[in-house]
């Protein structure tokens, strides 16, 4: 059976003293976590060191990306090698705000996965077709062509990756996929890792990411191929992010 997973992006959000508030509210509360559900949060670079201090073992802290060289002249750029030397697990590669906003591209973003698999962390490999994609009906092909950054890993390589479906007409737009929706689209996600990696695709955890809140959480975490979600906005807030956890459980 696949461990859920609930992992909280906190993009660009918090200061250092809201950041470590919201943490450690969520922190102690673990005692409360299912033992069935993975939680990561996933905070700004410069409070990932502190919090993987904390050293607790019932809350993940992954970053929100990496660079996809190793070092270099790249300013402002923060390499796999940086994050694993203070102990990341977790990096998120390939949000669409990423590919979107920073015009990153299915090779920067299959470089970035290399990378991060490389230095034995664990990529979060985040996929999602736009709203003209979906209303013209290219959605598949849109995924089909995104998942090519992970179609050339080792079957060991493969085994570590984490999947994110986040359709970008549902990222913080309050609107979300129907639970039947997601469960198409993870299906057919599933469907093309089998093609390539066999039974191996039956232990991949595919998490949806869009608008998920208390109110939808259970639906869509109770469709087979949804392994948990990838929760912006709703991380924000503790009560919202435990409600969210709780479902998955
Ligand atoms: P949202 O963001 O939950 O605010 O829609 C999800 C994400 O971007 O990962």
């Amino acid at each position: 059976m696949r461990k859920k997973i609930v992992a909280g992006n906190w993009k660009m959000n918090g200061t250092l003293e809201e950041s470590t508030t919201l943490f450690d509210s969520i922190n102690s509360n673990s005692d409360k976590f299912s033992d069935n559900v993975e939680v990561m949060v996933s905070p700004s670079f410069l409070y990932l060191e502190s919090f993987i201090n904390k050293g607790s073992k019932s809350v993940v802290v992954a970053a929100q990306n990496c660079a996809n060289n190793l070092s270099g002249a790249f300013t402002g750029e923060i390499s796999v090698g940086m994050l694993k030397s203070i102990g990341v697990s977790h990096v998120i590669v390939g949000h669409s705000e990423r590919r979107l906003i920073y015009g990153e591209s299915i090779e920067d973003i299959s470089q970035k996965v290399a990378l991060v698999l490389q230095s034995d962390m664990t990529p979060i490999f985040c996929i999602g077709e736009e709203l003209e994609d979906r209303k013209s009906g290219n959605h598949f092909d849109v995924i089909e062509k995104q998942m090519q950054s992970v179609l050339d890993l080792s079957e060991k390589q493969f085994e570590s990756i984490i999947v994110a479906y986040e359709p970008v007409w549902a990222i913080g737009t309050g609107e979300t996929a129907s639970p039947e929706q997601a469960q198409e689209m993870h299906e057919f996600i599933r469907e093309q890792l089998r093609k390539k990696y066999g039974v191996l695709a039956e232990n991949t955890r595919i998490l949806y990411g869009g608008s998920v809140k208390p109110s939808n959480a259970n639906q869509i975490f109770s469709k087979p191929d949804v392994d948990g979600g990838l929760v912006g906005g709703a991380a924000l807030n503790t009560d919202d992010f435990l409600a969210i956890i709780e479902a998955a459980g």
